[in-house]
């Protein structure tokens, strides 16, 4: 067969799409979501099950959905039924890409709205703020921020606007120029916050906490948020990974990528905790925090350290790059789908799907401010929520569609693909590939199965 050719462009490279999918995985997930769902799961046990899901888990996933984007070629929705309709099966499966386009927009949504925060605190802490402060002082200004809905909706606003402005521009010249520095940028300046928090005092109880795993502190729930968290912090099971292996020039290899993008981002999400468990509790302070954890101890950071000033405003600027980079992943899908299927161009289609977002948002927005109704408290599997509306966004995106997500691309991938395409487009020798397939097969399956099957029973509304 000949191979297809993506009418959205192809990446320069393949160091192009390594950087655009790392983009895409490195964002707010690692560096605002992995620490703060970290302390509230009780810290070792939590990340020890979330690296075995990355590997056992994220890992064949990552290289399926690669592998299924650069054979179709197209958006999720149309690259999923030309590959089942190709293998002999139900054009049905095209269902698969309608769902990641909307968790992509549901999540993005809510990610917008809080790679707003990091937005304003850019400018918060470059104008000297946080200077002195006290943990009081900054938890003080952070409650203030976020039940000030029309702050909260004016970022929220600014940050749409500037992932829409890149999706505009296309593959080339949009993605792959916003990456290419920023990553290695932010890199460094989270080895200096280590090296930061090395001096706090505290550095060895942060890593006790990380390291050292109580397997008392894990519920069905918390394994639950494990596994959801490895399919968000890699970008897997919406297609957002398979729109852009639908841009990967043939013959790059899918594994050797697949394990440069997740080793960079577990590496990042580990740093990040790294410097915020250690600077959390030389300052006496909790980490069930929840969502404001890293707004209430990195600027309590950088108002005592020496430089803090100039090196906090750029830790803000590089998260919300960070965050720029995946949020331009969660609407490509649907804008690739806007423009095959309905004909758009990629402006029109860009500004529809950011419409769309942005007014979701609001409902995120809101969820912050103790006076609304949309900021009510509920329980799940014996966890209480404070944050209403994005407390059930991000488990019913994160930890539901994303697994169920990964689940059918993995069961695609290996059930009903047939072998010699799969085997063709992973160029993989033995017995690397029959270890992928066993995993697809059978491992990654059962294992999202029996999360899910374990919560159901302990689920209460
Ligand atoms: N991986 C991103 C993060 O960790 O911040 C979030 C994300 C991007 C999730 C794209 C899903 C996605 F498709």
């Amino acid at each position: 067969m000949a191979a297809r050719k993506s009418i959205h462009g192809e990446w320069s490279s393949r160091w192009a799409f390594v950087l655009a999918a790392t983009g895409s995985a490195v964002g707010l997930g690692n560096i605002w979501k992995f620490p703060y769902i970290t302390g509230e799961n009780g810290g070792g046990a939590f990340v020890l099950v979330y690296l075995a899901c990355v590997a056992v888990i994220g890992v064949p996933i990552m290289m399926s959905e690669i592998m299924l984007g650069r054979r179709g070629r197209q958006s999720p929705m149309n690259t999923m039924r030309v590959l089942a309709v190709e293998s002999g099966h139900s054009p049905a499966w095209q269902y698969l890409g309608w769902m990641g386009v909307l968790a992509g927009f549901l999540i993005l949504s809510y990610y917008s709205v809080i790679a707003g925060w990091a937005l304003a605190y850019v400018f918060r802490t470059g104008l000297g703020w946080f200077q002195g402060q006290t943990a009081d002082g900054v938890g003080h200004i952070f409650t203030e921020f976020i039940n000030d809905s029309e702050s909260l909706l004016f970022w929220h606003t600014v940050f749409m606007v500037m992932t829409v402005v890149v999706v505009m521009r296309g593959v080339r010249s949009g993605l792959e120029r916003a990456v290419k520095f920023l990553m290695p940028a932010l890199f460094v300046l989270l080895l200096m916050l280590v090296g930061y928090a090395m001096n706090t005092g505290a550095f060895t109880a942060g890593l006790d906490f990380l390291f050292s795993p109580d397997f008392s502190r894990i519920t069905p729930a918390s394994v639950l948020t494990a596994m959801g968290h490895a399919f968000f912090t890699l970008s897997l099971g919406m297609g957002a990974i398979m729109v852009y292996g639908s841009y990967l020039p043939r013959h790059t290899s899918i594994a050797r990528t697949t394990f440069m993008i997740a080793g960079a981002d577990t590496l990042v999400a580990l740093l990040a905790s790294m410097a915020i468990f250690p600077i959390l509790f030389a300052n006496g302070l909790e980490p069930d925090e929840g969502p404001g954890l890293i707004f209430i101890t990195l600027p309590l950071a950088f108002g005592h350290m020496p430089g803090g000033l100039l090196f906090g405003t750029l830790f803000f600027i590089l998260l919300t790059f960070a965050a720029w980079t995946s949020a331009i992943s969660l609407i490509e899908p649907a804008v690739t789908w806007l423009v095959e299927n309905r004909g758009m161009r990629r402006m029109g289609a860009s500004l529809a799907a950011g419409t769309v977002t942005w007014l979701l948002g609001v409902a995120t927005v809101f969820s912050f401010n103790e006076d609304s109704v949309l900021a009510f408290d509920f329980t799940f599997a014996g966890e209480t929520k404070t944050n209403g509306v994005f407390d059930i966004l991000d488990i019913l995106t994160a930890n539901f569609m994303l697994p169920l997500g990964g689940f059918f691309i993995a069961v695609f991938a290996a059930w009903f693909m047939n072998r010699e395409a799969s085997r063709d487009e992973l160029e993989l020798r033995e017995p690397a590939y029959d270890i992928w397939r066993f995993l697809v097969r059978y491992v990654t399956p059962t294992a999202v199965a029996i999360v899910f099957l374990n919560v159901i029973g302990v689920v209460q509304f």
